[in-house]
């Protein structure tokens, strides 16, 4: 047993009250490699911010579970090396679908975990939650828990309709599970395909496809019920026509990818949503930046010599998303 506090790490209980307190959302970044690690430590500190580093099961089975969490410790040592004393880093299982996943997460030095039981029935859903809770809660572990149905297909999150959150059952769900924040459906996805082209209307002069607005209406009538407690919106990632300009132009083939307008995040982070999961914009920036890189430099075959713009390219894109969309820079 290894409890996070050994680690340097910090639950989301402090993190989640001052930011619906002041008005921003808390990043969450998924991460899967070093170089996205090292990214995300550079943003946090630079900006000031605190973070959430999340690992998925697709993660924990592509480089093993032990790793992150080791990856997560080095973080926090990383950050204090770059000037920032006192980090605000949590370690966070995203999509956790079982009891026994999210206890060998906290037993393994997470500090707060996701149980995901959207897809099950109502009543299930709050009692495996509460047993999740009344776990972490004993290790002083935060739970974030998920009522609604979000569209999109990710490696191990796929549904192929949403059901936006039902705001009648929010208060009757938080109080009965015990969690401590809650994933709400208000028209996000995962993906870099959250709506397809029927979905949206076209710019006339770009082309490019404009998605339909979130569910602003929903989200403020959950507020009313259940003030002040913490929302989360996950598949928050605005899928940057730039990346993807760069990336068809290098070679590949992301024909009408179409995200979350930055805006609307802007403006829910001003609300009681204070953590907005982000991963497929980081997806991107790699991609992107080593698509370019490799057909600009035929001759080199150092993973060094393209990784290491990769790490710029997400490095940047962390920092836009802290400054100019949550607004959670200068709040450690
Ligand atoms: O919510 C889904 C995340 O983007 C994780 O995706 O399971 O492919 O790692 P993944
Ligand atoms: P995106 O696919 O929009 O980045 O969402 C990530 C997410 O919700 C992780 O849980
Ligand atoms: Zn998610």
């Amino acid at each position: 047993m290894t409890s996070y506090k050994e680690l340097g790490l910090v639950n989301t209980r402090e993190m989640f009250k001052k930011a619906v307190a002041g008005g921003y959302a808390i990043p969450a970044f998924n991460f899967n490699t070093m170089e996205q690690m090292q990214a995300i430590v550079q943003a946090a500190v630079e900006t000031k911010s605190p973070v959430i580093m999340q690992v998925s099961k697709g993660a924990r089975a592509y480089a093993n579970g032990t790793i992150l969490r080791y990856m997560a410790q080095g973080a926090v040592e990383y950050a204090k090396e770059l000037g920032c004393p006192n980090p605000q880093i949590a370690l966070h299982l995203d999509h956790g679908d079982s009891f026994e996943i999210c206890k060998e997460c906290i037993d393994n030095g997470f500090s707060s975990v996701m149980f995901d039981g959207s897809a099950l029935p109502y009543e299930e859903n709050i009692a495996l939650t509460k047993k999740v809770v009344e776990y972490a809660h004993a290790h002083d572990v935060t739970v974030e828990a998920e009522l609604g149905v979000l569209a999109g297909v990710e490696d191990e999150v796929a549904s192929e309709v949403s059901h936006y959150t039902r705001p009648e059952e929010v208060e009757d769900f938080s109080k009965r599970s015990g969690c401590d924040s809650l994933a709400i459906s208000i028209g996000t996805s995962h993906g870099a395909y959250k709506f397809t082209p029927a979905q949206c209307t076209r710019d006339p002069k770009t082309g490019k496809l404009v998605p339909p607005p979130l569910a602003f209406d929903i989200l403020h009538e959950i507020e009313k019920r259940i003030p002040g407690f913490p929302i989360v919106l996950h598949g928050s990632s605005s899928v940057p026509q730039e990346e993807v300009d760069t990336i068809n132009a290098f070679g590949g083939k992301l024909p009408d990818a179409v995200g979350i307008p930055e805006e609307q995040l802007r403006e829910a982070s001003k609300s009681a949503v204070c953590k907005i999961n982000i991963d497929s914009d980081s997806r991107l920036a790699m991609t992107a930046a080593i698509r370019k890189y490799m057909a600009e430099n035929p001759g080199h075959f150092d993973p060094r010599q393209y990784l290491k713009p990769a790490r710029e390219n997400m490095k940047k894109m962390y920092i836009h998303k802290i400054i100019d969309v949550l607004g959670s820079n200068d709040k450690l």
